[in-house]
């Protein structure tokens, strides 16, 4: 079997109310992956795109986070109704996402003006 040619990892983290920091589910539930992964069968990518819900990504302040290998674009603030765009115009088209792209100084950056 061939080596995937990205790997998606889709932020799923939980924190109990009051944490210093947020998460990017709610109750550990969220659509988005789901979404990711349906649209992501749609498009024929089974067996060459693997998508995984992961733990925190430790940007949670943009999230929530997906990040995608190996071309490592981090996406923040995603919803949903955002997986449309990174099927078709990432993982098939090969051209990330600009709207949802985290901008690099803002990477590991907790005070980032620009956070979600
Ligand atoms: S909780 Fe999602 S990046 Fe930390």
């Amino acid at each position: 079997m061939p080596a995937f040619e990205r790997h998606v990892f889709v932020c799923h983290n939980n924190r109990p109310a009051g944490a210093p920091r947020t998460s990017c589910t709610a109750d550990g539930k969220s659509d988005l992956h789901t979404q990711l992964q349906t649209l992501s069968k749609e498009a024929g990518l089974a067996g060459r795109v693997r998508i995984n819900k992961s733990g925190c990504l430790d940007q949670c302040e943009h999230g929530p986070m997906v990040v995608v290998y190996p071309e490592a674009v981090w996406y923040g603030n995603v919803q949903p109704q955002d997986a449309a765009d990174i099927v078709s115009e990432h993982l098939v088209g090969g051209r990330p996402v600009e709207r949802l792209r985290v901008a690099e100084d803002c990477l590991n950056t907790r005070s980032c003006p620009h956070r979600g």
